[in-house]
Parts: C-alpha cells; structure tokens; sequence
C-alpha cells in the first residue's frame, strides 16, 4: 500500500503542534502557573522543555520517520527482535486509552459552545454553576449525543487521510485556534483590573518551588507535548526526508508553551476583574466548566454581548484545542490498525472509531447512571485518565528515553537528525547524555512522584 506523507514542512509543524495544542494547556498549565510560584514555575518549566521534552520529542520523530511505520511497526523494525519491540504497542495503547476520555471532554466543550452563544449562562448566580454542568454531566443521553458528535467529526477527518484529512484540518484550524487566543488575549487584558492577573501569572515567587512542584512542571511539559506515547512518532512516520527534525520540535514547543501561557492571560484577569480568589477557581473540568462560566460572565457583564461573544469563542477555542488533539490520538490507533492487521484506512477507522463509542460511553456515563461502578477504586473516566496519566505516559516516557538513548545505534542518530549529514547538530552529544541519563531518572522520580511513592515514605 502506498503510504502518504505530509504534503508540507508547515503542515507537519501544525499537526504536530495541533497534537500538543489541548485541554493540558488550558485547564492545568494556567492554573498550576499561578500557584506555583508564576515566572518562576514558567523558568522550569521551559527548562524542562529543554532538557528533558525536546530529546524525547527528537527522538520519537526520528523513530516515526526512520521506519516511515505505525509506532508498533517502528519499534519493531528498529528492536531486531528484542522485548522493546513493546515500547511501540504499549504506545499505542497508550494513545487510544486516553482517545476514551479525552472524547468526552471535547464532546462538553460542544456543548458549552452551543450553551454560551445561545446566552443561557446570563443571570445565572454564581453558586447554580455547578449544579448546570453536573446535572448536564450526570444527564444519561445529553453527554452522549456530543461525544459521538466529537467522535463522528475525529472519524471524519482521519477517514479523509493524511493529506486531506489530518493536515488540511490542521491548516485550518491552528491558524484558527491562534486568531481566538490573540482576539481572547486582548479583550481580558483590556479588562480593569487585568494587572493582577498578570501579576499573580507571572510574578515570580521562587519560595513556592520545591521539589514537588518541579516534579509536576515535568509532568506537565510530557502530558502537554504529547510525549510517551505513539502521538509524535506516529506523525513523523508522515514527514518527509527532508523534514528538520530538531527546528520542527523547537516549533512545535513554542507554539504549544505560547498557547499556554496566552490561556493564563485568557483567564486570570477576568477571575481578579471580579474579585475572586484565583485559588478557589479549582483545575481540570472544575475550572473549565464551573468556575470559567460564572467568571466571564461577571467580567464582561452579565448577558452582554461581549460576555456572549468572549464566552462562545472560549469554548470553541477548547473545543478546537481539544479536537486537534483528539485526530492525533486516534490516528495512532487507525494506522496501527490499518498496517499491522493489513486493513483499508476505512476499515481500520471504523474499528477504532467503533472501540472509542463504546468505551467513551462508559466514560461519559460514569459521570451519571454508571457512577456507582468502580475499577480500581474509581469511575470509568478516572480510572481512563489516572492510569494513562499517572503510568502509562510516564513509563512510556521513560522506555523511550532508553530505547533512544542506550538501544538505538548512535550513527544511525546522528544520521537521521541531521538529514544525512545536511544539518549541522551541535547538540548531538547533549542530547544522547540527556536521554542516557537525565530523562529516564527524571521521569522515573516523576512517575514515583505521581504514584504518590515519596509521600508514602514521608519525603513530600
Ligand atoms: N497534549 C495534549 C494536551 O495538552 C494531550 C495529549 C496527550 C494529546 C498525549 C495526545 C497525546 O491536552
């Protein structure tokens, strides 16, 4: 089968950056921003980008474009044989797990799209917001319908192909997403007040950083650059020879560290504009779907047609966020699908497509008629988001620090990198001593970290 590749340097940069590009950067970045000591926590942050994101980021593009292979195929080909040939499936794995309740999330950014243009949220107290999302939350049928609205548009584009259906759409919408971030920006730093957002945003407070708080700005930078799994490599399998693979991965974390830190000026102003304590607006959905409607409602004027206008272009911004992500996710599994198992890509889509309903439902009514039913001591959806967060990112982090840094065969790096021999790559020893060593300790004392191991033993 002639396998297809990305028809430009730009668009392999916007669909590896619209991978990057997600809920992560929206609902976590800002807020653990804030609290963790602002331009200090952003200071780590970008080192940790540096030191740990781009190697890893490098070497996954690598794996992807060397075997131009799904990612189960490209740790095969490259592990001769070997137990790493894993690597690749556990990436893979990786990536549809989290599609199940990542689906459901961008299913409820739909929805408070269609809520905030229709101006439902205008003289609603403040208090009541809670009780509009878990009763749309806990509903058996509404959050079902936007899933599979999500799931249908994902299974869309991926059908569509590499060229026309992934990065056509990513053409499309990153420059989309872009225009909205800046348009949000100016209109909530025009907000009176806006300064002490910014402060709180960007202060730095270096008292605040400790050893937990680096350890959750690692976390971060892997889970909002797509990393550990098979999202990266599965990309790459599309580039051409010709792609820099080093200039594409600093890119690709500009854009994605730019968005983040454009999605704390988005929300902090309004939340002092205000008056409210920016360490009561919560995380995650709490944050996105509670706190976030009430807050641009009250800054922009109860019912306005500013609070409307800035308040539907925020959801729709999530909803493309969340869906560039989403394609990313799900193209790992349909071209592992469609190579491993020999299938049409509409054959394989569909069994992809088909897995997700049905384990996006579970998710998604776990929130409602199914929330009594516990794995592991959690609903459907933490169970989904916890294990892949908390295990499978990490571990999959760390085997392919190693696999590149101790396995695969230098020269063949070297080679690679610089585009045989065009590219100058200065870089080349520090960033095999960072994946020899650096990355997996680090992610290992991440994935200790996460797995709550240091508080057990009383060091946190
Ligand atoms: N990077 C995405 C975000 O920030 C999430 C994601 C993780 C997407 C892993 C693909 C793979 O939301």
């Amino acid at each position: 089968m002639e396998r297809e590749n990305f028809a430009s340097k730009v668009g392999a940069i916007l669909a590896a950056a619209g991978s990057a590009v997600g809920l992560g950067n929206v609902w976590r970045f800002p807020i653990e921003t804030g609290q963790n000591g602002g331009a200090a926590f952003i200071i780590i942050y970008i080192i940790c980008i540096i030191v740990l994101g781009l190697p890893i980021m490098i070497s996954e593009f690598l794996i992807g474009r060397y075997t131009h292979s799904n990612t189960a195929g490209a740790y095969r080909i490259l592990s001769d044989g070997s137990p790493w040939k894993w690597v690749g499936r556990l990436g893979v794995f990786t990536g549809w797990f989290i599609l199940c309740y990542y689906s459901v999330v961008g299913g409820w950014t739909m929805h408070y799209t269609f809520l905030s243009a229709d101006n439902v949220f205008s003289g609603v107290p403040a208090k009541e917001f809670g009780d509009i999302f878990d009763g749309f939350a806990s509903n058996p049928w509404k959050p079902l319908f936007w899933l599979y609205l999500f799931i249908g548009i994902i299974h869309f584009v991926i059908t569509k192909g590499v060229q026309s259906g992934i990065e056509k759409s990513a053409k499309l919408m990153m420059p989309t997403l872009f225009i909205i971030t800046v348009v949000l920006t100016v209109c909530s730093v025009s907000l009176p007040g806006a300064s002490k957002g910014l402060e709180f945003l960007l202060k730095p407070d270096w008292s605040k950083v400790d050893s937990g708080v680096i350890l959750q700005a690692m976390g971060q930078a892997f889970f909002s650059l797509s990393l550990g799994m098979g999202c990266l490599c599965t990309y790459a399998s599309y580039f051409d020879k010709k792609t820099p693979l080093g200039k594409t991965a600093v890119n690709v974390s500009l854009i994605d560290t730019f968005i983040a830190i454009m999605a704390g000026f988005i929300i902090f102003p309004s939340v002092f504009n205000i008056g409210m304590n920016p360490n009561e607006v919560g995380v995650g959905a709490s944050l996105t779907f509670i706190s976030l409607p009430n807050v641009f409602q009250h800054a922009f004027g109860d019912g306005s047609i500013l609070a409307i206008l800035f308040s539907t272009l925020f959801y729709f911004l999530l909803f493309v966020a969340a869906l560039t992500s989403a394609i990313s996710l799900h193209e790992v599994a349909t071209a592992y699908v469609t190579e491993e198992f020999k299938l049409s890509r509409k054959k394989g889509a569909a069994i992809v497509t088909l897995t997700i309903l049905v384990l996006g439902t579970l998710c998604s009514l776990s929130f409602g008629p199914l929330s009594d039913v516990k794995v592991f001591d959690r609903n459907f959806f933490s169970m989904f988001d916890d294990f892949s967060g908390m295990v499978l990112l990490p571990l999959g982090g760390m085997l392919i620090s190693i696999f590149s840094g101790w396995v695969l065969d230098r020269q063949l790096y070297r080679n690679e990198i610089s585009n045989g021999g065009d590219l100058r790559t200065p870089y080349f020893k520090l960033l095999i001593f960072s994946l020899r060593y650096i990355a997996p300790i680090a992610i290992g004392l991440v994935f200790l970290g996460q797995l709550g191991v240091f508080e057990l033993i009383g060091m946190q």
